[in-house]
C-alpha cells in the first residue's frame, strides 16, 4: 500500500466495530463446532461455511445456540467433565450470542493461524457392511452382521464409523455379539428381505427378543439364581456396545491402556440409522477399529436395567409401565457396588471380590417417548457423583460420555439410573400424517415400546 493510503487504512481500522465480528470471532467457533455437519453434502440442513450462508439463517442460529439445541450434545453442564464433548464451551456460546446480538457484523477477514490438526484416528481394520442398502423409510433402521475376521483373541481399542452416503447416515452403533449367538442372528437375517434386518432400539428385529431365553419358562428358583450369578446379565450383555458414531464424530481411541476383548468367533452387528429427508441414496458404510493383542486393563461394557422391567415378573419388582396419556412418568433402579451386576463385572475382569471398579464412560438409552434421564453414583458415605444428566432427551443424538477422570465405584456405592418419559397425546409418533393415540407402553425392542438402559465402560482401577 502506497504512503498516501496509510492514513485511510488507519481510519478504516478505527471504524472496525469494537464488538465481535464474523471473521474474528464467530467463524472460528462455527468452524470448530458446526461445519462438520453444516456443509454441502453433510447431514445438516444447510451450510454454515461462509458469512453469507450464516447471515441468511442468523435468527435460526441464535435460537438453536441459545436453547442449546445445537450442536447436538445432550449432557447438561455441571454434572461431570467429558473428554469427548462436542458442546460449545460457555465462553464460545457467549461470544456467538454477543455477535448475533450485535446484528452479526461481518468485520474484515483476519489472518488466521492454522490450528494444529488433532492427530487423526487411523483404524487398523476397516470393515464394510457386507451389502449395499437403499433406505426407504424417513427414519430407516437397519442392522447387518459384520465379521472382524480375527485369527486370535484381541482387544478393540478404538472405533470410528466411515459413512458412505453422508446425506443419509444419521447414526451408527456397533454391537459386539458373542459367537454362540451366531445362528440366532443368521436366522434373523434370513427372515427378512434385502440386506440385514430392520432393527430399532436394539440389534435385534421386532419380535426377536434381546434376551435369548424365554424367562417365563424358567422355574422360579433357577430364575433367581440367574440374576444372582450374572447369567441373566450375561444374556443381556451378549451384545455389548462397542462404539457409536453420529455425524461430526471423529472416532477415537477408548481410554488409554484399555480395550474390549473380542474372541475370533465373536461378531459385530452394525446398526445404521438412515434419515432420508434429503432423498434416498444407497449406502455401504464401513466401521473402523483399532486392535491390540494385549492391553493393561481389559474393559467390559455392561448395559444395565432393572431385571423386573425386562422380565416382567412381578416377584422381581414392578414392571416399567408408562401409562397412556401421562406426561411425566419416571422409573428408577439402583445397582449395588457389591451386588450381582458388579460381581459379574469383577468375575469377567478377573478382579478380587469387593475391589473398586473404574467407570470410564456412560451412555443412556431410551426410545422416542424419552424426555430426560440421569445416572449417578451414590457413595456409601452419603455423597454423590453425577455421571450424566440428560435434561432433554433426543433419540437421534445418543452418545457415549467419556469422563476426563474415571469415576471410582466401591462395594458400598450404588449406581442409580432413572428415566422419565412423556406419554401425553402431544408427544406421540406420527402415523399416516396424524398423531397416534397414546397407548400403555412397556419394555420392548419395537418403535412403540420403550427401554431404560444405562451403559457403563468399566475396568479395574
Ligand atoms: C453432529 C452434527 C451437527 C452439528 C455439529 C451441528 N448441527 Fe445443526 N443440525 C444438524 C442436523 C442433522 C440438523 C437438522 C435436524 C435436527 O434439527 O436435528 C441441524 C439443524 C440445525 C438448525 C435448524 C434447526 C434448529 O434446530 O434450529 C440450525 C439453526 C443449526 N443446526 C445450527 C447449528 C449451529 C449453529 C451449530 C454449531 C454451533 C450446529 N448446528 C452444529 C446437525 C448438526
Amino acid at each position: 500500500m502506497g504512503r498516501l493510503f496509510a492514513p485511510l487504512a488507519a481510519l478504516l481500522a478505527a471504524c472496525q466495530p469494537q464488538g465481535p465480528t464474523y471473521h474474528a470471532d464467530a467463524a472460528p467457533i462455527l468452524e470448530a463446532r458446526c461445519v462438520a455437519c453444516h456443509q454441502n453434502g453433510a447431514i445438516g440442513p444447510f451450510s454454515l461455511t461462509s458469512y453469507d450462508e450464516v447471515a441468511a439463517v442468523k435468527e435460526l442460529v441464535a435460537d438453536s445456540v441459545e436453547s442449546g439445541r445445537m450442536p447436538p450434545w445432550q449432557a447438561a453442564d455441571g454434572c461431570n467433565d467429558y473428554a469427548n464433548s462436542t458442546d460449545l464451551t460457555p465462553a464460545e456460546k457467549e461470544t456467538l450470542l454477543a455477535w448475533l446480538d450485535a446484528g452479526a457484523p461481518e468485520g474484515r477477514p483476519v489472518e488466521t493461524v492454522q490450528a494444529k490438526p488433532a492427530p487423526r484416528f487411523e483404524p487398523d481394520l476397516v470393515l464394510p457392511l457386507p451389502e449395499r442398502y437403499s433406505p426407504t423409510d424417513l427414519d430407516d433402521y437397519r442392522c447387518q452382521i459384520v465379521d472382524p475376521g480375527l485369527a486370535a483373541p484381541a482387544y478393540v481399542t478404538g472405533f470410528v464409523a466411515l459413512p458412505d452416503a453422508v446425506q443419509v447416515v444419521h447414526h451408527v452403533i456397533a454391537f459386539r455379539v458373542k459367537g454362540e449367538q451366531r445362528t440366532r442372528f443368521e436366522d434373523m437375517d434370513a427372515g427378512f428381505d434385502g440386506p440385514g434386518w430392520p432393527c430399532f432400539g436394539a440389534p435385534t428385529a421386532p419380535g426377536y427378543d434381546v434376551v435369548d431365553i424365554d424367562l417365563s419358562e424358567v422355574p422360579l428358583t433357577e430364575l433367581l439364581a440367574m440374576f444372582e450369578n450374572g447369567e441373566a446379565i450375561d444374556a443381556l450383555g451378549g451384545f455389548g456396545w462397542l462404539g457409536s458414531w453420529a455425524p461430526g464424530g471423529q472416532g477415537g481411541f477408548f481410554p488409554e491402556g484399555t480395550g474390549i476383548p473380542l474372541q475370533p468367533d465373536d461378531f459385530l452387528v452394525v446398526q445404521m440409522h438412515y434419515n432420508t429427508a434429503s432423498g434416498t441414496v444407497s449406502d455401504q458404510s464401513a466401521i473402523g477399529i483399532t486392535v491390540a493383542n494385549q492391553v493393561e486393563r481389559p474393559a467390559i461394557v455392561v448395559p444395565y436395567a432393572d431385571p423386573a422391567w425386562i422380565a416382567d415378573l412381578p416377584f422381581l419388582g414392578d414392571p416399567m409401565t408408562i401409562p397412556a396419556g401421562q406426561a411425566a412418568v419416571t422409573h428408577s433402579t439402583g445397582m449395588d457396588g457389591d451386588g450381582p451386576l458388579f460381581d459379574y463385572v469383577r468375575s469377567q475382569l478377573d478382579m478380587p471380590s469387593d475391589a473398586p471398579v473404574a467407570i470410564h464412560s456412560v451412555a443412556q438409552h431410551m426410545h422416542t417417548l424419552g424426555r430426560s434421564g440421569r445416572q449417578v453414583v451414590e457413595h456409601g458415605d452419603g455423597t454423590e457423583t453425577c455421571l450424566v444428566d440428560i435434561p432433554d432427551w433426543d433419540f437421534d443424538w445418543q452418545s457415549r460420555y467419556v469422563f476426563t477422570e474415571p469415576v471410582v465405584l466401591g462395594p458400598d456405592d450404588e449406581v442409580v439410573l432413572s428415566c422419565t418419559w412423556d406419554n401425553s397425546p402431544a408427544n406421540q409418533p406420527v402415523v399416516d400424517g396424524s398423531l397416534a393415540e397414546p397407548v400403555d407402553v412397556e419394555w420392548g425392542e419395537g418403535t412403540r415400546d420403550e427401554m431404560c438402559l444405562g451403559i457403563l465402560y468399566l475396568t479395574e482401577l
